[in-house]
This record gives C-alpha cells, structure tokens and sequence, in this order.
C-alpha cells in the first residue's frame, strides 16, 4: 500500500510541480463531464446539427486527449521548480504521515485506477464515435456546405441517397481507413482556409474502385434481359403535350456460363479489360482502346489524328485507365441535369403543373439563364414567371392563382437542385457518360475515328446498345411496335 501511496505520492508532487500538468489536469476536470454529455445528446440523436458533431468530435474529444497528454508529458518532461510544487508537497506529506487520514489517500488509488480505465474507455466511445461522424453524410455533405452542397444535393436526390458518402468515396479496410482519415483532413483544410476549385474536379484516382464498390450491391455480370427505359418529355406548347421515348436497353450480360458475354456490360465482364488512353482528366478526349483478347493478344483501336486531338496529346501526357463502373456511370449519385430534363421531371412529378398553359416553354426559358446567386435566381425566376403570365393568361391567373405559384416554386427547386454558382456548377458542367449526349458518353468511343489497324471500328449500330421503340412520340404503340418487329 505504501508503495502505491509512494506512486500517488509522485505524481500530485509531479502535478504540482508542472504547470503543464497541472493545466492538463484542470482541462480534463472540464472536458469530461461535458464530452460526456455531448456524447448521450449525440447517441439519442437530439441535436441534428453537423456543427454540433463537429465541435464534440473534432474539437472537444482531440482537447480531452490533449490534456491527458499534457499531463503526462508535464509529469515526465516538464517540471518546474515552482512554488506550487512545494505546496503540494506539503499537503500530501500531511496527509500521508497523519494515519486517520490514510484512509482517504486509499481510497484515492482507487479512485485514480477507476477514472484510468474509465478514461481510456471514454476516449475509445469518443474515438468511436468521431469515427461513425466523420463518416456521416452529414459530414461529408452538410458541414463543408458550400464546397459540397452540389453533390450533397445530387446525392439525396438519387437512388443512392442511402449509401454512405465513405462506401463509393473512400471504402473499406485498414490502409483505406487511414487513407481516407488523412484525405479529408486535408479536405476541412481546404474548405476552412476556402481554398478548393470551383467547380469541384472528379476525385477519381482516390475513388474507391468502382468495380469493387458497385459490385458490393449490383452484380452486373449477373443481369439478364433487357431494361425498358421510358423517357417522358414535354413540348413547348400551350398543353405541355407529353412525349415519349422508349428505348429497351440492352443491359443484360449473358455471362460465362451460358455464350460468351455480351451486350452493354461487356466492357466490365471480369474476365475482360478494356483499358484507353485518355487526353483530359474528364475523360472526354479518348485516344486509344486497348481489348484483351482470350489468345492474349491486344485489340488496338486508335483514334484517327485530327489537328486537335494531336494538339491536345503533346501538351497534355494521356493517362491509362482501366475501364469501370464509372466510366459509364460516371453521375451515379451525382446526377446534374440539362434545364430541360430537371423541367421534364417536375412536370413528370407534378411539382410543375402540366394543366398551366406553356409552363414548359416558360419555365424552361425562365431557368436557363445566367443568375449569380440562389437569391438573384429566385427572385428572377418569379418576377419572369408572374409577369408572362398576368399579361398573356390574366384570366387563369385571376382564377387559379395556385397554378402559377406551383409553377414558380418548382422551377425554383429545379434550378437549385442542378445549378450551384457559388461552385462554379452551371447547367451541364458536369456531363453523364451514359448515353451519347453531345457525341460524348459511349460515342467517345463508338465512333468510326476510332479504328484499328484494319480499319475496324467499335459498332455504331443503333440496335447495338438499345432497341429505340419510340423516339419523342405522343401516343407510342409499344405492343404494336414489337408484334410487327420494327426496330
Ligand atoms: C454510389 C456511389 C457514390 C456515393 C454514395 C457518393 N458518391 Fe460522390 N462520386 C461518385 C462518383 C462515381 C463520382 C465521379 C467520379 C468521376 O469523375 O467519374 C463522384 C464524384 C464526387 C465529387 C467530385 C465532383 C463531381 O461531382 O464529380 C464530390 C465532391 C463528391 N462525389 C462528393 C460526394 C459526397 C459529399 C457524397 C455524400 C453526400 C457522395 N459523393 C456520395 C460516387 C458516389
Ligand atoms: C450499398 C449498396 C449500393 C452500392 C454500393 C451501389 N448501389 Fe446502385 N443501387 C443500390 C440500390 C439499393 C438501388 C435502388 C434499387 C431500386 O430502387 O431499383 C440502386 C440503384 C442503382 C441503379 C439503377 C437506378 C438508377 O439510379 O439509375 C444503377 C444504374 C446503379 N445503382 C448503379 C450503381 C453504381 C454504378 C454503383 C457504384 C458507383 C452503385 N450503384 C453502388 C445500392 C447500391
Ligand atoms: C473506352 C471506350 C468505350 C466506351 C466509352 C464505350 N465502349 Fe462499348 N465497346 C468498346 C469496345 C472497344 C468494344 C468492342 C468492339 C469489338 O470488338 O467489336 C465495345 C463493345 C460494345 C458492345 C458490344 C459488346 C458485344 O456484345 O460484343 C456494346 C453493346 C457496347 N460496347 C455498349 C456501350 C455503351 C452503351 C457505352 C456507353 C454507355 C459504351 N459501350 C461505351 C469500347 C467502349
Ligand atoms: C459501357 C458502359 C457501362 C459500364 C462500364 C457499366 N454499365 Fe451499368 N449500365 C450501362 C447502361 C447504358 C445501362 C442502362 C441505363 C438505362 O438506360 O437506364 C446500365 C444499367 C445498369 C444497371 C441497372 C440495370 C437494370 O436492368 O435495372 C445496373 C445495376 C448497372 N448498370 C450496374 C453496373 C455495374 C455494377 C457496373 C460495373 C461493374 C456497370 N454497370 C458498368 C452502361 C454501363
Ligand atoms: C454504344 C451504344 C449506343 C449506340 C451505338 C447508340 N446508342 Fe442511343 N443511347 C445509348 C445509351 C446508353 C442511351 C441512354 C439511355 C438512358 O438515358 O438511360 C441512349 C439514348 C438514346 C436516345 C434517348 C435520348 C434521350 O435522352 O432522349 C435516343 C433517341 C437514341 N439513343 C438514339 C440512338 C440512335 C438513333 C442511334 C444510332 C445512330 C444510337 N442511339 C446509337 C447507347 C447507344
């Protein structure tokens, strides 16, 4: 006993000898009872604010180590000759040579080895739980809120809006951990210090590899059949006549076991690489394909020179990628749409009434031009929107005002969903590979410049991809269309 008393001894003479310590020890007195209720409020989910995650987590639990740590370094490294620590002394000399008061110091040791294990214990809920926050959406999207704010927005808007930022952006595993830990470290330091670009460029060498990520929940090897796509549009006309586009696509890989795969996941099947060349760090500028072929041999497709894709290969080094996931569905999750397609969709939804005159036409015009921010863009969009309306329609605005202010609000919303200019994030800033918008997408490389040293091209066909049933059609006679095999 009087060794451990001996230990006690120390480490208050220590204590009082440091003003390091000492300053550690009233910073952890502090800190603990208010991390500790910090963290029940966080567990029951009574604050839902980012901020309030982000001081408890990033602040307050690193301050907790800190001072523990000062403590330690105080007591071993840092001892002054101050008066205090004469002081200290002397009150535990009292009370360990007065034998009634023995008692207390026992209890003392005890109490020291409880709050240890309790404190190492609190900083393993702290760190696991600064480990569950820094991995929230809400971090990711919520607290970097202007950096982020497009793809937070894209994100919840998306099929994906339940998978985790960290699942497709960083993944799983030790080397990963740290990795992406350190990654978006130096992420809140850009955004603190308001250093990042605008707008945000593909993160794609840190990308978690897609074929691994999005094989954890789709196996595309393993679709079969065909996938109907029908596209509703609407004409700039006074009834917003709606239009469809049937496509069925081919997206069904028919796999090993069965013939030699096919179809649009071809490019991914396991057993095959595809690699290409690209110019840009987009990947629009496509220079050469490389196919593996079963012998071992390289299908070699090159893009045919024009002025400027050669111009382009001498200043910028092409880099080699490895065909993926996401180099067809480079938006997954991030879907930023053209103006007609965001107005296609609140209509298609109801959020923009189709039974309003011209909303289409109006709507669409009122979105696309240039505003400089979300309160400009608002207040532009409702001024347009009531003024064409009260001098062409006065009639239906005086009888259902209700149908002008739904329009107004949902070309709002259809603006702020995909424009972000504080971001730099304009209409179509960033392009979906996935169909041949602009000859872009799969025409990057299905296109008869790109060729082999035969003069063989990979297929244009349009039936090569999909079978079009209706392209922008009023009334499409799908089963007719099939009975009668036009496609
Ligand atoms: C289903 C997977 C997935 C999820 C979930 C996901 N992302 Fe992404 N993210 C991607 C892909 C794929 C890209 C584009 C890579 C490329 O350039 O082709 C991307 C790109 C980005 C970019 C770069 C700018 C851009 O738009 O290209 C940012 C920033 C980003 N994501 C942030 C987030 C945030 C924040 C969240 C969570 C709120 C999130 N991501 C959730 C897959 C995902
Ligand atoms: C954690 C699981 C998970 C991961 C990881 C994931 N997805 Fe999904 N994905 C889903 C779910 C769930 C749906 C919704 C299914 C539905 O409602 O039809 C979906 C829907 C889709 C769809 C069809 C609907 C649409 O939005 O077009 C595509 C395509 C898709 N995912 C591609 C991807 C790609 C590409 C990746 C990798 C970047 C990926 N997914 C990663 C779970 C996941
Ligand atoms: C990086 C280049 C590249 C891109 C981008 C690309 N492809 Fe391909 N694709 C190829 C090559 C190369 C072939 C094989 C040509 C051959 O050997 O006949 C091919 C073959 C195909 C095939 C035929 C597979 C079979 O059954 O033999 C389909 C279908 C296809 N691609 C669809 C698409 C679609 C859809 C997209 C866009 C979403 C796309 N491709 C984008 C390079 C590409
Ligand atoms: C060559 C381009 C290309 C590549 C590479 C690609 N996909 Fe696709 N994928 C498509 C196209 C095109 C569609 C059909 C989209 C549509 O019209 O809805 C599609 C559809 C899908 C769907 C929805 C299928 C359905 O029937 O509902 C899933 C899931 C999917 N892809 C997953 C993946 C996964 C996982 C990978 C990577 C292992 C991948 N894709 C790689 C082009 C591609
Ligand atoms: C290499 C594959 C490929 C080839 C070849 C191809 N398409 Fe497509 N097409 C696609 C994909 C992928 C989409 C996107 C479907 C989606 O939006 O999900 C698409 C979409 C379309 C759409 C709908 C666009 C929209 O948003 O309304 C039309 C129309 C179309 N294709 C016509 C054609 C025609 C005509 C040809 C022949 C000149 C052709 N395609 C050749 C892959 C292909």
């Amino acid at each position: 006993m009087t060794q451990v008393s001996d230990l006690i001894k120390v480490f208050f003479t220590g204590l009082g000898r440091s003003r390091m310590a000492l300053v550690g020890a009233i910073m952890a007195t502090v800190l603990f009872p208010a991390l500790l209720i910090s963290l029940v409020i966080d567990h029951q989910g009574l604050i839902a604010q980012p901020l309030f995650g982000f001081i408890v987590y990033l602040v307050l639990g690193p301050l907790f180590v800190l001072a523990l740590l000062m403590v330690l370094l105080g007591l071993f490294f840092f001892q002054g000759k101050d008066e205090i620590s004469r002081f200290t002394y002397q009150y535990l000399k009292e009370h360990f040579t007065a034998p009634e008061k023995f008692l207390w110091v026992r209890n003392l040791v005890v109490a020291a080895t409880i709050i240890t294990v309790i404190n190492l214990l609190f900083i393993g809920v702290i760190t696991y739980s600064g480990h569950r926050y820094t991995e929230s959406i809400a971090f990711c999207g919520a607290l970097c809120h202007t950096a982020m704010e497009p793809q937070h927005t894209s994100h919840q808007l998306s099929t994906h809006s339940q998978v985790l930022c960290v699942e497709c952006h960083i993944g799983p595993g030790l080397g990963r951990l740290v990795k992406g830990k350190i990654f978006a470290a130096r992420e809140v330091a850009v955004t603190l210090l308001n250093n990042y670009p605008r707008p945000i460029a593909s993160p794609l060498e840190h990308l978690r590899p897609t074929s691994d990520n999005c094989r954890t929940c789709h196996r595309s090897e393993l679709l079969y059949g065909e996938k109907l796509r029908i596209i509703t549009s609407y004409r700039p006309d006074a009834q917003n006549t709606p239009l469809f586009t049937v496509l069925l696509m081919k997206t069904g890989h028919h796999g090993r076991r069965e013939t030699e795969a096919r179809n649009i996941h071809w490019h991914v099947d396991p057993e095959r690489t595809v690699k290409y060349l690209h110019q840009d760090r987009e990947r629009r500028k496509i220079s050469e394909v490389r196919v593996k072929q079963e012998d071992g041999s390289e299908l070699i497709f090159r893009r045919h020179h024009d002025q400027t894709t050669s111009a382009a290969s001498e200043n910028s080094p092409a880099t080699v990628r490895t065909m993926e996931c996401a180099d067809c569905h480079n938006r997954a999750s991030h879907s930023h749409l053209s103006a007609a397609e965001a107005i296609d969709r609140k209509i298609l939804s109801g959020a923009i009434p189709e039974e309003l005159p011209f909303s289409k036409r109006q709507t669409l015009a009122a979105i696309s031009l240039p505003y400089a921010s979300v309160t400009e863009a608002e207040i532009a969009i409702a001024t347009r929107l009531e003024s064409w309306y009260r001098e062409n329609q006065p009639e239906l605005t005086d009888r259902e005002p209700d149908l002008l202010k739904r329009a107004v609000k949902g070309a709002q919303q259809a603006w702020r969903e995909n424009v972000f200019p504080e971001m730099g994030v304009e209409w179509e800033t960033y392009r979906n590979f996935l169909g041949h918008r602009n000859d872009s997408g799969c025409f990057r490389c299905h296109n008869p410049g790109m060729r082999t040293q035969e003069g063989y091209s990979p297929p244009t066909r349009c039936d090569l991809c999909h079978l079009i049933l209706a392209v922008a059609e009023e009334t499409p006679d799908i089963p007719e269309i099939l009975k009668h095999g036009r496609h």
